[in-house]
């Protein structure tokens, strides 16, 4: 039997795990504060926002809700972050991605001060996670780390294939995975759009993590008996219902299960985790701003 990895009953464990910490800063007079910094009109934008904010209160996290005009000038961003970066009442600062185009987005998450950087994007932040000293692991591929340990998946000494190679999950989870840390210690392939004859590196694969943003790109052909897939895939494929469009994942799901050993779903796999471990590097962030 396939095992289906459930992101959301995972996602509360982090989240009912969080009560000590935060319970522990509320004693100490410290509520933690998150900052959501919004400057898009993108409808899937602003509900990843909405979410985020939402898991923030359920949790005992205080949520800041900044917008910005998406036509504004960049500056009026930039002076945001400053002024979220000099108040000690926010202890995390997250501008969604993706910002508009007239907006430099390596700037703005060098502007985010990294004691505050809660995505793990900024240089510096980047630079430790990959010298194996990480101060923040970034949201997404912290999150499929979890998903494998609750899974029974250990990493090490596997080989995990990664395909994609974004910033904010395909290079981040091939480093995790890399690590000589507990969920790390695998043997490491990234595979994306100029990979040639990429079905040969997910057939040799113990885990495939599907990271490329492609609808149903990862279909059973590609895999052997046995394999861990996780689709981090949100696509969103147009219909003729009445809703206009579907969310469909990276992996083709019904094909992948018959092969699979253990496969998250869409939705409902990898997405919960993004936003729990959000809330983790909040309070993590606060522990340390007043450690
Ligand atoms: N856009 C898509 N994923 C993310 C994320 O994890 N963090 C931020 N800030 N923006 C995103």
């Amino acid at each position: 039997m396939t095992e289906i990895i459930d992101g959301n009953e995972v996602a509360q464990e982090i989240r009912d795990g969080l009560g000590d910490a935060i319970a522990t800063l509320e004693d100490a007079g410290v509520t933690p504060a998150l900052a959501t910094v919004l400057m898009s009109d993108d409808p899937a934008s602003e509900t990843y926002v909405s979410m985020k904010q939402d898991d923030c209160e359920e949790v005992g996290i205080e949520a800041l809700d900044i917008e910005i005009s998406p036509d504004a000038d960049a500056q009026e961003l930039y002076d945001t972050i400053d002024e979220l970066n000099g108040d000690e009442a926010v202890n995390g600062v997250l501008v969604q991605m993706p910002v508009p185009d007239h907006v430099d987005d390596r700037a703005v998450l060098r502007n985010i001060d990294p004691a505050k950087d809660v995505d793990g994007f900024h240089p510096e932040n980047v630079g430790r996670l990959v010298a194996g000293n990480a101060r923040f692991k970034p949201c997404t591929p912290h999150g499929i780390q979890k998903l494998l340990d609750a899974a029974g998946v250990d990493p090490e000494g596997k080989d995990a294939v990664v395909v994609g190679r974004s910033e904010i999950v395909g290079k981040p989870m091939a480093n995790l995975l890399l690590q000589k840390d507990e969920g790390g210690n695998a043997t490491v392939t990234v595979c994306h759009s100029r990979t040639d004859d990429m079905a040969a590196k997910t057939r040799d694969a113990d885990i495939v993590i599907a990271a490329a943003g492609v609808p149903e790109l990862i279909d059973g052909e590609m895999l052997t008996e046995g394999t861990t897939v996780i689709d981090v895939g949100v696509n969103r494929v147009e219909t003729d219902t009445e809703k206009g469009y579907e969310l469909v994942g990276d992996v083709d799901f019904e094909s992948a299960k018959a092969k699979a050993s253990a496969i998250t779903p869409v939705p409902g796999g990898v997405g919960p985790m993004t936003r729990a471990m959000l809330l983790y590097n909040t309070v993590k962030a606060t522990a340390q701003q007043h450690g």
